[in-house]
Protein backbone atom coordinates (compact mmCIF):
# COMPACT_ATOMS: atom_id res chain seq x y z
CA UNK A 1 0.00 0.00 0.00
CA UNK A 2 1.41 3.38 -0.71
CA UNK A 3 0.51 6.48 0.75
CA UNK A 4 -0.11 8.41 -2.82
CA UNK A 5 -2.65 5.97 -4.26
CA UNK A 6 -4.68 6.71 -0.99
CA UNK A 7 -4.27 10.58 -1.31
CA UNK A 8 -5.02 9.97 -5.01
CA UNK A 9 -8.16 7.52 -4.19
CA UNK A 10 -9.67 10.08 -1.54
CA UNK A 11 -9.21 13.31 -4.34
CA UNK A 12 -10.89 11.69 -6.94
CA UNK A 13 -13.92 10.68 -4.04
CA UNK A 14 -13.60 7.34 -3.55
CA UNK A 15 -14.43 5.76 0.19
CA UNK A 16 -11.36 4.87 1.60
CA UNK A 17 -11.12 0.89 2.98
CA UNK A 18 -10.59 -0.01 6.85
CA UNK A 19 -6.84 -1.07 5.92
CA UNK A 20 -6.51 2.22 4.01
CA UNK A 21 -7.29 4.03 6.97
CA UNK A 22 -5.35 2.08 9.27
CA UNK A 23 -2.31 2.31 6.82
CA UNK A 24 -1.98 6.27 6.53
CA UNK A 25 -3.06 6.58 10.87
CA UNK A 26 -0.44 3.92 12.13
CA UNK A 27 2.13 5.30 10.02
CA UNK A 28 1.65 8.85 10.73
CA UNK A 29 1.27 8.09 13.96
CA UNK A 30 4.69 6.29 13.93
CA UNK A 31 6.24 9.33 11.52
CA UNK A 32 6.64 7.12 8.37
CA UNK A 33 4.02 9.16 6.77
CA UNK A 34 5.38 12.92 6.25
CA UNK A 35 3.52 15.85 7.01
CA UNK A 36 2.90 17.08 3.73
CA UNK A 37 1.31 13.68 2.21
CA UNK A 38 -1.22 14.08 5.53
CA UNK A 39 -1.85 17.13 4.53
CA UNK A 40 -2.96 16.52 0.87
CA UNK A 41 -4.90 13.59 2.52
CA UNK A 42 -6.59 16.00 4.80
CA UNK A 43 -7.42 18.15 2.33
CA UNK A 44 -8.77 15.70 0.08
CA UNK A 45 -10.93 14.86 2.99
CA UNK A 46 -12.24 18.45 3.48
CA UNK A 47 -13.14 18.34 -0.32
CA UNK A 48 -14.65 14.95 -1.06
CA UNK A 49 -15.77 14.56 2.91
CA UNK A 50 -15.73 10.77 3.91
CA UNK A 51 -19.09 8.44 4.44
CA UNK A 52 -20.21 7.24 7.91
CA UNK A 53 -18.19 3.52 8.01
CA UNK A 54 -15.24 5.43 6.65
CA UNK A 55 -15.80 8.14 9.89
CA UNK A 56 -16.00 5.38 12.53
CA UNK A 57 -13.57 3.36 10.83
CA UNK A 58 -11.20 6.98 10.94
CA UNK A 59 -12.39 7.54 15.12
CA UNK A 60 -11.43 3.88 16.13
CA UNK A 61 -8.42 4.06 14.37
CA UNK A 62 -7.34 7.26 15.69
CA UNK A 63 -8.70 5.77 19.27
CA UNK A 64 -6.17 2.73 19.17
CA UNK A 65 -3.07 4.48 17.68
CA UNK A 66 -2.60 4.88 21.40
CA UNK A 67 -3.56 3.92 24.88
CA UNK A 68 -6.79 3.00 25.26
CA UNK A 69 -7.19 4.33 28.91
CA UNK A 70 -9.09 2.31 31.54
CA UNK A 71 -10.33 4.23 33.84
CA UNK A 72 -12.23 1.52 35.69
CA UNK A 73 -10.30 2.32 39.29
CA UNK A 74 -12.43 5.09 39.14
CA UNK A 75 -15.31 4.23 41.37
CA UNK A 76 -18.57 5.37 39.73
CA UNK A 77 -19.82 6.31 36.44
CA UNK A 78 -17.79 8.45 34.31
CA UNK A 79 -18.67 11.33 32.80
CA UNK A 80 -17.05 13.43 30.32
CA UNK A 81 -17.37 16.41 28.64
CA UNK A 82 -16.43 18.12 25.16
CA UNK A 83 -17.14 20.84 22.77
CA UNK A 84 -16.59 21.30 19.35
CA UNK A 85 -15.04 24.56 20.08
CA UNK A 86 -15.94 27.86 19.61
CA UNK A 87 -15.02 31.61 21.01
CA UNK A 88 -14.97 32.48 25.00
CA UNK A 89 -16.16 28.80 25.42
CA UNK A 90 -15.36 28.01 28.83
CA UNK A 91 -17.95 25.85 29.94
CA UNK A 92 -15.82 23.12 31.08
CA UNK A 93 -14.35 25.40 33.91
CA UNK A 94 -17.34 25.54 35.29
CA UNK A 95 -18.82 22.89 34.72
CA UNK A 96 -16.34 20.46 35.70
CA UNK A 97 -16.08 21.27 39.14
CA UNK A 98 -20.02 21.75 39.45
CA UNK A 99 -20.36 18.21 38.58
CA UNK A 100 -17.15 16.81 40.54
CA UNK A 101 -18.79 18.90 43.65
CA UNK A 102 -22.55 16.64 42.59
CA UNK A 103 -20.42 13.47 43.35
CA UNK A 104 -20.08 12.71 39.67
CA UNK A 105 -16.44 11.89 38.89
CA UNK A 106 -14.67 14.02 36.34
CA UNK A 107 -11.45 12.67 34.42
CA UNK A 108 -11.26 14.63 31.50
CA UNK A 109 -9.05 15.20 28.95
CA UNK A 110 -8.49 18.64 27.30
CA UNK A 111 -7.23 20.00 24.05
CA UNK A 112 -5.22 23.07 23.47
CA UNK A 113 -6.45 25.80 21.26
CA UNK A 114 -7.57 25.24 17.30
CA UNK A 115 -7.95 27.76 14.87
CA UNK A 116 -9.86 30.87 15.99
CA UNK A 117 -11.44 29.09 18.94
CA UNK A 118 -9.62 28.43 22.54
CA UNK A 119 -8.84 25.30 24.29
CA UNK A 120 -9.30 24.12 28.30
CA UNK A 121 -5.62 23.27 28.26
CA UNK A 122 -4.44 27.04 27.71
CA UNK A 123 -6.98 28.53 29.74
CA UNK A 124 -5.56 26.49 32.57
CA UNK A 125 -2.36 27.46 32.18
CA UNK A 126 -3.20 30.88 33.38
CA UNK A 127 -3.08 29.83 36.74
CA UNK A 128 0.18 30.06 37.39
CA UNK A 129 1.94 26.90 39.00
CA UNK A 130 -1.04 24.52 37.07
CA UNK A 131 0.35 21.19 35.62
CA UNK A 132 -1.52 20.07 32.60
CA UNK A 133 0.56 17.02 32.22
CA UNK A 134 0.51 14.14 34.19
CA UNK A 135 0.55 10.34 33.71
CA UNK A 136 -2.29 8.01 34.20
CA UNK A 137 -1.43 6.91 37.41
CA UNK A 138 -1.16 10.30 38.79
CA UNK A 139 -4.83 10.99 37.20
CA UNK A 140 -6.81 8.38 38.38
CA UNK A 141 -5.14 9.09 42.17
CA UNK A 142 -6.03 12.56 41.71
CA UNK A 143 -9.97 11.79 40.54
CA UNK A 144 -9.89 9.46 43.41
CA UNK A 145 -8.96 11.70 45.60
CA UNK A 146 -10.44 14.91 44.82
CA UNK A 147 -13.39 13.97 42.21
CA UNK A 148 -11.29 15.66 39.56
CA UNK A 149 -8.68 16.47 37.16
CA UNK A 150 -8.11 17.66 33.98
CA UNK A 151 -5.11 16.88 32.35
CA UNK A 152 -3.84 17.63 28.43
CA UNK A 153 -3.89 14.79 26.02
CA UNK A 154 -0.86 13.46 26.93
CA UNK A 155 1.60 10.48 26.87
CA UNK A 156 0.17 8.16 24.84
CA UNK A 157 -3.36 9.19 23.98
CA UNK A 158 -4.97 9.20 20.76
CA UNK A 159 -1.42 10.34 19.49
CA UNK A 160 -3.26 10.13 15.89
CA UNK A 161 -5.46 13.12 17.00
CA UNK A 162 -2.78 14.81 18.59
CA UNK A 163 -0.73 14.84 15.51
CA UNK A 164 -3.43 15.69 13.37
CA UNK A 165 -5.10 18.03 15.36
CA UNK A 166 -1.92 20.30 15.31
CA UNK A 167 -1.64 19.87 11.77
CA UNK A 168 -5.47 20.54 10.46
CA UNK A 169 -5.03 23.79 12.86
CA UNK A 170 -2.15 24.89 9.96
CA UNK A 171 -3.35 23.60 7.15
CA UNK A 172 -7.25 25.08 7.12
CA UNK A 173 -8.95 21.78 7.47
CA UNK A 174 -10.34 21.73 10.73
CA UNK A 175 -14.29 22.86 9.66
CA UNK A 176 -15.20 18.96 8.24
CA UNK A 177 -17.62 17.23 9.40
CA UNK A 178 -15.71 13.86 9.40
CA UNK A 179 -12.83 15.25 11.01
CA UNK A 180 -14.28 16.55 13.63
CA UNK A 181 -16.24 14.05 14.39
CA UNK A 182 -13.06 11.65 14.71
CA UNK A 183 -11.05 14.00 16.42
CA UNK A 184 -13.62 14.13 19.54
CA UNK A 185 -14.69 10.97 19.55
CA UNK A 186 -11.26 8.95 19.53
CA UNK A 187 -10.38 11.26 22.20
CA UNK A 188 -13.21 10.19 24.19
CA UNK A 189 -13.39 6.49 23.90
CA UNK A 190 -9.31 6.15 24.07
CA UNK A 191 -9.80 8.26 27.87
CA UNK A 192 -12.34 5.57 28.99
CA UNK A 193 -15.11 7.42 30.31
CA UNK A 194 -18.43 5.34 30.52
CA UNK A 195 -21.07 8.62 29.25
CA UNK A 196 -19.83 11.36 27.36
CA UNK A 197 -21.98 14.87 26.86
CA UNK A 198 -21.09 16.59 24.02
CA UNK A 199 -21.52 20.21 23.19
CA UNK A 200 -21.64 20.65 19.88
CA UNK A 201 -21.45 24.36 18.62
CA UNK A 202 -23.19 26.40 15.76
CA UNK A 203 -23.25 29.86 14.36
CA UNK A 204 -19.98 31.99 13.38
CA UNK A 205 -17.97 31.18 16.17
CA UNK A 206 -18.29 27.29 15.61
CA UNK A 207 -16.70 25.18 13.05
CA UNK A 208 -20.09 24.34 11.66
CA UNK A 209 -21.58 27.46 10.60
CA UNK A 210 -25.50 26.36 10.17
CA UNK A 211 -27.63 24.45 12.36
CA UNK A 212 -28.35 22.07 9.82
CA UNK A 213 -24.53 21.18 10.19
CA UNK A 214 -24.34 21.38 13.59
CA UNK A 215 -26.82 18.42 14.25
CA UNK A 216 -25.64 16.33 11.51
CA UNK A 217 -22.12 16.61 12.92
CA UNK A 218 -24.30 15.62 16.52
CA UNK A 219 -25.99 12.70 14.88
CA UNK A 220 -22.57 11.26 13.76
CA UNK A 221 -20.50 11.44 17.08
CA UNK A 222 -23.38 10.09 19.28
CA UNK A 223 -23.87 7.37 16.99
CA UNK A 224 -20.22 6.77 16.98
CA UNK A 225 -20.36 7.47 21.00
CA UNK A 226 -23.19 4.40 21.96
CA UNK A 227 -22.21 2.16 18.52
CA UNK A 228 -19.40 1.54 20.65
CA UNK A 229 -20.99 1.20 23.88
CA UNK A 230 -20.83 4.51 25.73
CA UNK A 231 -23.58 6.59 26.22
CA UNK A 232 -23.28 9.40 24.29
CA UNK A 233 -26.06 12.78 23.91
CA UNK A 234 -25.49 15.88 22.10
CA UNK A 235 -26.64 19.27 23.16
CA UNK A 236 -26.72 21.89 20.13
CA UNK A 237 -25.87 25.66 21.04
CA UNK A 238 -25.17 28.82 19.70
CA UNK A 239 -22.19 29.76 18.78
CA UNK A 240 -23.08 32.65 17.02
CA UNK A 241 -21.81 35.35 18.99
CA UNK A 242 -18.75 34.64 21.98
CA UNK A 243 -20.44 32.50 24.75
CA UNK A 244 -20.15 34.76 27.87
CA UNK A 245 -17.97 37.94 27.56
CA UNK A 246 -13.87 37.40 27.63
CA UNK A 247 -12.20 35.84 25.26
CA UNK A 248 -8.74 34.87 25.95
CA UNK A 249 -6.73 32.74 28.35
CA UNK A 250 -6.69 34.51 31.83
CA UNK A 251 -9.55 36.57 31.05
CA UNK A 252 -11.72 33.30 30.59
CA UNK A 253 -10.33 32.13 33.79
CA UNK A 254 -11.91 35.16 35.55
CA UNK A 255 -15.06 34.67 34.00
CA UNK A 256 -15.33 31.38 34.63
CA UNK A 257 -14.21 32.01 38.08
CA UNK A 258 -17.18 35.00 38.72
CA UNK A 259 -20.17 32.08 37.00
CA UNK A 260 -19.23 30.03 40.08
CA UNK A 261 -19.57 32.66 42.46
CA UNK A 262 -22.92 32.84 40.49
CA UNK A 263 -21.98 36.75 39.06
CA UNK A 264 -21.15 35.37 35.51
CA UNK A 265 -22.98 36.28 32.34
CA UNK A 266 -26.32 34.82 31.97
CA UNK A 267 -25.87 32.85 28.61
CA UNK A 268 -22.56 30.89 30.25
CA UNK A 269 -24.31 29.79 33.19
CA UNK A 270 -27.29 28.47 30.99
CA UNK A 271 -25.28 26.53 28.69
CA UNK A 272 -23.13 25.34 31.59
CA UNK A 273 -26.25 24.20 34.01
CA UNK A 274 -27.71 22.62 30.69
CA UNK A 275 -24.39 20.39 30.21
CA UNK A 276 -23.99 19.67 33.96
CA UNK A 277 -27.55 18.36 34.33
CA UNK A 278 -26.78 15.89 31.25
CA UNK A 279 -23.99 14.85 33.49
CA UNK A 280 -25.70 14.00 36.25
CA UNK A 281 -28.44 12.39 34.43
CA UNK A 282 -25.45 10.38 33.26
CA UNK A 283 -24.10 9.76 36.20
CA UNK A 284 -27.48 9.19 38.38
CA UNK A 285 -26.78 11.60 40.61
CA UNK A 286 -30.35 13.28 38.92
CA UNK A 287 -33.55 11.58 37.93
CA UNK A 288 -34.45 14.45 35.56
CA UNK A 289 -33.03 17.74 33.73
CA UNK A 290 -34.97 19.91 36.28
CA UNK A 291 -33.15 18.11 39.30
CA UNK A 292 -29.60 17.92 37.55
CA UNK A 293 -30.26 22.05 36.99
CA UNK A 294 -31.17 22.69 40.85
CA UNK A 295 -28.69 20.75 42.53
CA UNK A 296 -26.14 22.65 40.00
CA UNK A 297 -27.62 25.84 41.35
CA UNK A 298 -27.48 24.84 44.89
CA UNK A 299 -23.79 24.39 44.39
CA UNK A 300 -22.97 27.54 43.09
CA UNK A 301 -25.39 29.13 45.83
CA UNK A 302 -23.31 27.67 48.15
CA UNK A 303 -20.08 27.87 47.17
CA UNK A 304 -18.90 24.11 46.83
CA UNK A 305 -18.31 24.60 43.04
CA UNK A 306 -15.84 27.16 43.74
CA UNK A 307 -14.18 25.01 46.55
CA UNK A 308 -13.64 22.33 43.96
CA UNK A 309 -12.59 24.61 41.64
CA UNK A 310 -9.26 25.52 44.37
CA UNK A 311 -9.34 21.53 45.34
CA UNK A 312 -8.85 21.12 41.39
CA UNK A 313 -5.87 23.49 41.10
CA UNK A 314 -4.35 22.87 44.27
CA UNK A 315 -4.22 19.08 43.37
CA UNK A 316 -2.67 20.24 40.05
CA UNK A 317 -0.05 22.28 41.59
CA UNK A 318 -1.33 25.58 40.86
CA UNK A 319 -1.77 28.48 43.29
CA UNK A 320 -5.44 28.10 44.37
CA UNK A 321 -5.06 31.64 46.10
CA UNK A 322 -5.90 33.26 42.76
CA UNK A 323 -9.10 31.89 42.43
CA UNK A 324 -10.20 33.86 45.29
CA UNK A 325 -8.40 37.12 44.32
CA UNK A 326 -8.25 37.17 40.62
CA UNK A 327 -5.76 40.39 40.55
CA UNK A 328 -2.81 37.62 41.15
CA UNK A 329 -3.48 36.77 37.52
CA UNK A 330 -1.29 37.86 34.90
CA UNK A 331 -2.78 41.08 33.18
CA UNK A 332 -2.02 42.66 29.81
CA UNK A 333 -0.73 46.03 30.02
CA UNK A 334 -2.48 47.55 27.33
CA UNK A 335 -6.31 47.98 27.76
CA UNK A 336 -8.05 50.24 24.81
CA UNK A 337 -12.03 50.54 24.28
CA UNK A 338 -13.81 49.89 20.94
CA UNK A 339 -16.37 52.41 20.62
CA UNK A 340 -19.04 52.31 18.26
CA UNK A 341 -19.67 54.35 14.90
CA UNK A 342 -23.36 54.04 15.15
CA UNK A 343 -26.30 54.12 17.43
CA UNK A 344 -28.79 51.33 17.34
CA UNK A 345 -29.05 47.67 18.06
CA UNK A 346 -26.66 44.63 17.65
CA UNK A 347 -27.59 42.93 15.00
CA UNK A 348 -24.57 40.30 14.74
CA UNK A 349 -21.13 39.85 15.78
CA UNK A 350 -18.72 37.82 13.63
CA UNK A 351 -17.77 35.78 16.72
CA UNK A 352 -14.86 33.61 14.41
CA UNK A 353 -13.41 37.50 13.47
CA UNK A 354 -13.81 38.05 17.38
CA UNK A 355 -11.69 34.67 17.73
CA UNK A 356 -9.17 35.96 15.02
CA UNK A 357 -8.70 39.40 16.81
CA UNK A 358 -7.77 37.35 20.49
CA UNK A 359 -5.40 35.28 18.00
CA UNK A 360 -3.62 38.57 16.84
CA UNK A 361 -3.28 39.95 20.40
CA UNK A 362 -1.83 36.38 20.57
CA UNK A 363 -3.84 34.51 22.62
CA UNK A 364 -3.92 31.59 19.69
CA UNK A 365 -1.35 29.71 17.51
CA UNK A 366 -0.14 30.78 14.57
CA UNK A 367 1.87 27.81 13.80
CA UNK A 368 2.13 24.69 15.59
CA UNK A 369 5.37 26.04 17.60
CA UNK A 370 3.95 29.60 18.51
CA UNK A 371 3.85 30.19 21.57
CA UNK A 372 0.72 31.85 23.35
CA UNK A 373 0.41 35.02 25.60
CA UNK A 374 -2.00 33.87 28.30
CA UNK A 375 -2.78 37.46 29.34
CA UNK A 376 -4.38 38.92 25.93
CA UNK A 377 -7.60 38.63 24.63
CA UNK A 378 -10.95 40.95 24.04
CA UNK A 379 -14.26 41.56 26.54
CA UNK A 380 -17.12 42.12 24.60
CA UNK A 381 -19.27 44.59 26.35
CA UNK A 382 -22.62 44.44 23.83
CA UNK A 383 -24.26 41.54 22.95
CA UNK A 384 -27.05 39.79 19.98
CA UNK A 385 -29.97 42.55 20.81
CA UNK A 386 -28.58 45.23 23.33
CA UNK A 387 -28.55 48.94 22.74
CA UNK A 388 -25.56 50.60 21.83
CA UNK A 389 -25.24 54.43 21.46
CA UNK A 390 -22.55 55.84 19.51
CA UNK A 391 -19.04 56.39 21.57
CA UNK A 392 -20.02 53.81 23.51
CA UNK A 393 -17.79 50.51 24.27
CA UNK A 394 -18.37 47.46 21.90
CA UNK A 395 -15.04 45.85 23.59
CA UNK A 396 -12.52 46.09 25.05
CA UNK A 397 -8.92 44.87 23.80
CA UNK A 398 -6.31 43.54 26.16
CA UNK A 399 -2.58 43.40 24.62
CA UNK A 400 0.61 43.83 25.45
CA UNK A 401 1.49 45.43 22.10
CA UNK A 402 0.27 48.88 20.43
CA UNK A 403 0.36 47.46 16.93
CA UNK A 404 -1.35 44.28 17.43
CA UNK A 405 -3.94 46.23 19.65
CA UNK A 406 -4.78 48.56 16.83
CA UNK A 407 -5.28 45.52 14.39
CA UNK A 408 -7.67 43.79 16.57
CA UNK A 409 -9.43 46.87 17.04
CA UNK A 410 -10.40 46.95 13.06
CA UNK A 411 -11.09 43.03 13.66
CA UNK A 412 -13.64 44.08 16.22
CA UNK A 413 -14.86 46.92 14.39
CA UNK A 414 -16.04 45.29 11.70
CA UNK A 415 -17.54 41.97 13.54
CA UNK A 416 -19.99 44.07 14.79
CA UNK A 417 -22.97 44.99 12.54
CA UNK A 418 -25.36 47.26 14.20
CA UNK A 419 -29.01 47.85 13.02
CA UNK A 420 -31.88 50.89 13.50
CA UNK A 421 -34.37 48.42 14.94
CA UNK A 422 -34.86 45.82 17.72
CA UNK A 423 -33.39 42.53 17.17
CA UNK A 424 -33.96 39.83 19.12
CA UNK A 425 -31.08 37.70 21.02
CA UNK A 426 -30.40 33.80 19.84
CA UNK A 427 -31.53 31.10 20.87
CA UNK A 428 -29.18 29.11 23.60
CA UNK A 429 -29.71 25.62 23.20
CA UNK A 430 -31.25 24.65 19.80
CA UNK A 431 -31.63 20.81 20.57
CA UNK A 432 -30.92 17.83 21.97
CA UNK A 433 -29.54 14.98 20.39
CA UNK A 434 -29.75 11.53 21.75
CA UNK A 435 -29.82 7.71 20.84
CA UNK A 436 -33.10 7.53 20.80
CA UNK A 437 -33.73 10.69 18.70
CA UNK A 438 -33.18 14.75 18.16
CA UNK A 439 -35.38 16.89 19.48
CA UNK A 440 -35.41 20.31 18.71
CA UNK A 441 -36.09 23.57 20.88
N1 LIG B 1 -12.49 19.70 19.06
C1 LIG B 1 -11.72 18.60 18.83
O1 LIG B 1 -11.33 17.91 19.76
N2 LIG B 1 -11.40 18.31 17.58
C2 LIG B 1 -11.81 19.03 16.53
O2 LIG B 1 -11.51 18.70 15.43
C3 LIG B 1 -12.60 20.17 16.77
C4 LIG B 1 -12.92 20.48 18.06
Amino acid sequence: MRMYDIIKSKRDGHELTDKEVDFFVEGYTRGEIPDYQASALLMAIYFQKMGKEETSNLTMAMARSGDMLDLSLIKGTKVDKHSTGGVGDKTTLVVAPLVAAAGVPVAKMSGRGLGHTGGTIDKLEGIPGFDVSMNIEEFISNVNETGIAISAQTGNLAPADKKLYALRDVTATVDNMSLIASSVMSKKIASGADAIVLDVKTGSGAFMKDDESAFELAREMVDIGNGVGRRTVALVTDMSQPLGNAVGNVLEVIEAIETLRGEGPQDLREISLALGAQMLLFGGKAESVEEGRYILEELILSGKGLEKLKELVEAQGGDASCIDDTSKLKKASIQIDVMSEKEGYVASIQADEIGRAALVLGAGRETKESEIDLSVGVVVHKKIGDRIEKGESLATIHANDMQSAEEAKQIITAAYEISGGIVEKPQLIKGIVTREGTIMF
